[in-house]
């Protein structure tokens, strides 16, 4: 008769240590994902709640022949493409710190003559922490404060070691110092799309944005000493100087690499074409504040892939995005 009760008890244990290492959640949507950013940030009204911090520029893609035979998409058989472009930081501070080991973003909405629209919206971190929208979410949970104002760390790592496909991202972070200027750094778009020709042939591609100019990372020095909020700055200083020019490339993915997962890498060494050129000319202005850049409106002869990353996306950001219009 005692079996029962030490039974219940040791249950009752294990139940207690699975809920101290906080599961993944089974289910994640985009209000899901609003809720906890307005947790993490505080509500902060009319701006996005991710990535809240950015600055606008402009300009315009030319694009390369390369690409043709995968795709019969207008953005690269029409000519030359307007840029409304948007750099940001991660996260939803608006007052967000430059001098952090988090991801910068870019989004990109292409513009053809004939008035069709193609957006990009990647990272400078070639993965994302986690290889689904739960374990992200699951991620941003353990990130909330206590009651007394403290966030877990223990706990964080603890969920970390849980999830490994968390990991890339952040070891990726610790090992590369934050870019000195967002015209200077390497933006991926690592989900997975589809090039589309006239034969309906999907060919597997990864996007990155690279600069032509070099690279350029903040010193360890410069980590403390810069203040807070100077990447706007820098990106007007660079245009004054000339133009800002990024190659817009498509990695070209082989049979068996992952498609769905955005954690996860290709091999270094595969095939990368040319898709275009990105050349800024102004920046500072306001006209990427009413732009969606859901990176799942495509443009004729591109196509999403099924991962769920990626498709979740478009309704966080549609909720997002009404919320911020209407000064929520
Ligand atoms: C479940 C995954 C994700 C969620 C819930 C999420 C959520 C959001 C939200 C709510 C916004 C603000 C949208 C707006 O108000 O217009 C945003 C912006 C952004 N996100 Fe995500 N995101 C996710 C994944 C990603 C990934 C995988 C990338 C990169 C590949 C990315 C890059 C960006 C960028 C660059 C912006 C800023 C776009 C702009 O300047 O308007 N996000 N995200």
């Amino acid at each position: 008769m005692l079996i029962k009760p030490i039974l219940f008890i040791a249950l009752s244990a294990t139940s207690f240590a699975t809920v101290a290492q906080t599961p993944a959640p089974t289910k994640a949507t985009g209000n899901d994902f609003i809720n906890v950013f307005e947790t993490l940030s505080g509500k902060q009204a009319g701006v996005r709640k991710g990535h809240a911090k950015g600055v606008c520029a402009t300009g315009e893609f030319e694009p390369s022949e390369q690409a043709l035979h995968y795709s019969n998409s207008p953005l690269l058989r029409s000519g030359k493409s307007q840029a409304n472009i948007r750099f940001s930081m991660a996260g939803g501070n608006p007052n967000a710190d430059e001098r952090a080991r988090t991801p910068r973003g870019i989004g990109v909405q292409f513009i053809t003559e004939k008035g069709e629209v193609h957006n990009i919206a990647g990272l400078t971190t070639p993965v994302f922490p986690g290889k689904s929208p739960e374990v992200f979410l699951g991620l941003l949970n353990t990130l909330v404060p206590n009651e007394q104002g403290k966030v877990d760390f223990k706990k964080v790592a603890e969920y970390r070691k849980q999830n490994p496909s968390t990991l890339g991202q952040f070891n990726w972070l610790q090992a590369h110092n934050p870019p000195s200027s967002y015209a200077h750094t390497t933006y991926f778009g690592i989900h997975t799309f589809y090039m589309v020709n006239d034969e309906g042939k999907h060919t597997p591609f990864r996007w990155q944005l690279v600069p032509e100019t070099a690279q350029k990372q903040l010193t360890d020095e410069q980590m403390t000493s810069l203040e807070s909020s100077f990447l706007a700055k820098q990106l007007e200083q660079d245009l004054a100087q000339a133009p800002i020019h990024l190659q817009l490339q498509a990695v070209i993915g082989q049979a068996g690499d992952p498609v769905n997962d955005p954690s996860v890498q290709w091999p270094a060494d595969r095939e990368v074409i040319a898709l275009g050129r990105l050349t800024l000319t102004a920046s500072g202005k306001n006209q990427c504040d009413p732009t969606n850049f859901d990176p799942n409106l495509l443009a004729p002869g591109f196509a999403p892939s099924d991962d769920a990353v990626l498709k979740l996306r478009s309704s966080a950001y549609a909720i997002s995005f009404g919320k911020r219009l209407t000064g929520q």
